[in-house]
């Protein structure tokens, strides 16, 4: 048992191969891909067991950061996986309408989700277990005796007439060691290094009610302040970088008139294992550079703060 102490990848990659071949024997597994390190990861190790009988999915639930879904499945057909595009965009700004509650709008993701994927998985024939990403925080953090501290959605199961198996071949590991296996297997390191992102996206850091305008709002923002974390050698030093729209407008101004519009606030912590993390000290020169340029160039922004918390009592994710 493999319990958060890796010290031999090589012998931790031989024994997961194997016993992914022993567990799935012949049969056709699918695996929901995320684009995230964790689910790649699995996908490589499920791959180098079973090659195409491994069918992967890969949903786009609209709640992905700007251009995701199109640059990571051509990432992924480039790695060889067996991989499907599915856009569900609609389906999951309709399941979340209305929805301010945070855990509600989770599980409103993650059941439409479950949906997307169930509908997808019963066109592949044969198909009887179902790979996952989950690690350990992701198990540690969802049945912890405080009880549910946040739903992950990678920890619940799929319709019973599905009846699949389970194959979690990462679930004793932490992040860091995912990372060195995925290095062994090849992962290259753009990809290896991509901050953690959570399963329900940009929908977590959509504050209250979703829609596809607000979400554009954040993309748009997202995606300035990553290149910029990118462009000044910061990205790689950093645990997690996001942005977040808040649910408050404030008062500004613009071309000598009155504005009446949104917040984004940026965080950049570093952590060991998300469980605590630590707010980091970005040179203020680089956050007043960021904030001006997406005050400028993001329609419906008017205003970009820094969250200065920590974790505890600060979880890393807004909602
Ligand atoms: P929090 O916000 O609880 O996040 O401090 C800890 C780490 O977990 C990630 N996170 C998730 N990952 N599904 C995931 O796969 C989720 O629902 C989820 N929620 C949070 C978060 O981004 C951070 O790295």
């Amino acid at each position: 048992m493999y319990n958060g102490q890796i010290i031999d990848v090589p012998q931790f990659i031989a024994d997961a191969v194997s016993s992914i071949k022993t567990q799935v024997g012949n049969d056709v597994v699918v695996l929901g891909l995320s684009g995230g390190v964790d689910s790649t990861v699995t996908a490589l190790l499920v791959d180098k067991a079973i090659g195409d009988r491994l069918v992967c999915i890969f949903v786009d639930h609209g709640l992905l950061r700007k251009n995701e879904f199109e640059d990571v499945l051509k990432h992924y057909e480039g790695m060889g996986l067996n991989v499907k595009g599915v856009r569900a965009a609609d389906r999951f700004f309709a399941a979340c309408k209305g929805i301010t509650d945070p855990e509600l709008k989770r599980k409103a993701i993650g059941k439409t989700f479950i949906d997307v994927f169930a509908d997808e998985a019963r066109k592949v024939k044969d198909a009887k277990w179902l790979a996952q990403g989950t690690i350990w925080p992701d198990i540690a953090e969802s049945f912890s005796d405080k009880g549910v501290i946040k739903s992950h959605h990678n920890v619940g199961g799929l319709p019973e007439d599905l009846n699949f198996g389970l194959v979690e071949p990462l679930k004793y590991l932490y992040k860091y060691e995912v990372r060195q296996v995925g290095a062994a297997l090849g992962l290259d390191s753009h990809f290896l290094g991509r901050h953690p992102f959570p399963g329900p996206g940009l929908g977590v850091r959509c504050l209250e009610e979703l829609t596809p305008e607000r979400i554009h709002i954040l993309q748009e923002a997202d995606d300035i302040y990553i290149r910029a974390l990118r462009e000044a050698g910061l990205y790689d030093k950093i645990w997690q970088a996001a942005a977040i729209l808040l649910p408050v407008r404030s008062t500004g101004i613009k071309d000598g008139r009155r504005t009446y519009e949104n917040v984004i606030a940026l965080r950049a912590v570093n952590s060991k294992d998300a469980v605590t993390a630590e707010v980091i000290n970005l040179p203020f020169e680089f956050l007043q550079k960021v904030a001006t340029e997406i005050i400028t160039k993001v329609d419906g922004v008017n205003r970009v703060v820094y969250d200065i918390s920590p974790k505890p009592p600060s979880t890393i994710e807004w909602e």
